[in-house]
């Protein structure tokens, strides 16, 4: 029957491996960003190449619509936005609807923190659950006015209208890392015309820095601190290329690596530093991962990269490589199910915070494959190489946790995903893709 969800999804075993190329869709992250920086320009309008066509971004695409601005979308996936200016941003007539999307709420809130006029956030039931005081307290401090409920930490949202005159800089430490809390209050920061400096505990992803400097903005970076200075006026390149996004070609990576007889090649990977982390704990872990063609495109560095299957064993890692890694602790989890001898994750307490509590999902729901998994408290310990079995298994409605299954089952004997259709989040031909690798 059309029109019906299925509830279910069935994934088999691999029998012969993976093979072949995938061209790994635009990253979430620069695509987002590239909508509200490209808004910003002075009757400009921005190329913007690769863009993600999934539901978070879509509902970016929409909410900056909203605000007045005009999007072009092109058949191959790009855009074209005509900036309306550093002060050209208009009230929307209804409601913004962030729908799952923590990065589209915290940076929109920077975004409009100084406009004159009123913006009110609603979004899905998750991200009505997520802790938003970690954006609202920065953003009064530079003097936002932000009323939201349970005490201003929660959606609803409501940023009231300001004048960039109630403004100041700041010099903000961060309690946690976390990039949507720097970009935030640097995105705030650009349209009130102040300087701001961002200490932050270890340095999250760094993609709002480079798409500033692509624009001509002076962002300073110095380890874990980020000073920006105010600008008159943005100009943009005329063409951005959004890298495919290393958070999607993670679930590759790992299929690639324990689903025996594959050989595998990513093509335009994301490979910022501030994203790695990925790759060095699989190497870590006795990977076979060779980057090829690598360039650099808006400040955002970009490769190919061709993996093997390879015989892995446990690893250990925390809070410092956590920013960059952040979202691969279910797949990363998946790779220590397949791997040999023990892998013990701690400093990763800010999974209890994401789309779901993912350390508490991926305990839960792993489980019921192989009795491998022990929670704890900021992390998790994985036992290797237990012989897994066919079962059904949560999504909890989160992309990565559905991804991350869908691979333990083609790698085990099977899996039956339950609320499968969340992938569309941030990767909308996952499960088609898994398909057509497999010979
Ligand atoms: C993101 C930052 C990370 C990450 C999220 C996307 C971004 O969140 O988990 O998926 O685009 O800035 P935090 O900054 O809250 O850690």
């Amino acid at each position: 029957m059309s029109g019906v969800i299925p509830l279910n999804k069935t994934i088999a075993k691999v029998k012969n491996g993976i093979h072949g190329t995938i061209v790994i869709p635009g990253d979430k992250s620069v695509s987002h960003r590239s909508l509200m920086i490209s808004a910003l320009c002075d009757g400009q309008t921005v190329h913007v190449k690769n863009f993600l066509r999934s539901a978070d971004c879509l509902s970016t695409l929409e909410a900056i619509r909203a605000l007045g601005v005009t999007v072009k979308e092109n058949e191959d996936n790009s855009l074209d936005i005509t900036g309306v200016g550093l002060q050209g941003l208009q009230e929307p007539q209804t409601i913004v609807d962030a729908g799952d999307s923590g990065t589209l709420l915290r940076l929109m809130m920077g975004l409009l923190a100084a406009q004159p006029f009123l913006t009110t956030f609603t979004g899905d039931a998750a991200l009505h659950k997520r802790p938003m005081g970690r954006v609202i307290k920065p953003l009064e401090m530079m003097g936002a006015k932000i009323v939201g409920r349970k005490d201003n930490t929660l959606l609803p949202i409501t940023i009231l209208p300001n004048e960039k005159k109630n403004f100041h800089g700041i010099t903000y430490e961060m309690p946690v890392a976390s990039a949507q809390v720097k970009s935030a209050i640097l995105l705030a920061a650009l349209t009130a015309g102040v300087e701001v400096k961002i200490i932050e505990p270890v340095p999250s992803r760094n993609h709002t820095e480079c798409m500033m400097r692509a624009f001509g903005i002076n962002v300073e970076t110095n380890g874990n601190e980020v000073v920006f200075h105010p600008a008159e006026r943005l100009q943009g390149p005329k063409t951005i290329e959004v890298p495919g996004d290393i958070s999607s070609a993670a679930f590759w990576l790992v299929a690639g690596s324990i689903i025996p007889n594959s050989s595998i090649v990513l093509k335009n990977v994301g490979v910022n530093p501030s994203r790695t982390g990925i790759l060095d704990v699989l190497r870590d872990m006795g990977a076979d991962i060779v980057e090829t063609n690598r360039y650099e495109s808006g400040g955002e560095a970009i490769a190919d990269i061709h993996v093997k299957s390879a015989k892995l064993h446990g690893t250990a890692f925390g809070k410092d490589i956590m920013p960059r890694l952040i979202d691969e602790i279910p797949i990363i989890a998946v790779a220590a199910l397949f791997a040999e001898g023990e892998t013990k994750i701690t400093g990763a307490e800010e999974l209890r915070v994401k789309e779901t509590d993912r350390l508490h999902a991926i305990a839960e729901e792993f489980n019921k494959l192989a009795p491998a998994i022990t929670e704890l408290e900021d992390g998790l310990i994985i036992k290797g190489g237990l012989p897994l079995k066919n079962s059904e298994a949560f999504s909890y409605d989160d992309h990565r946790i559905a991804m991350a299954l869908a691979i333990a089952g083609a790698a085990g004997e099977g899996v039956e995903i339950s609320h499968p259709e969340c992938v569309n989040i941030s990767y909308p031909e996952f499960y088609d893709t898994l398909s057509n690798v497999q010979i």
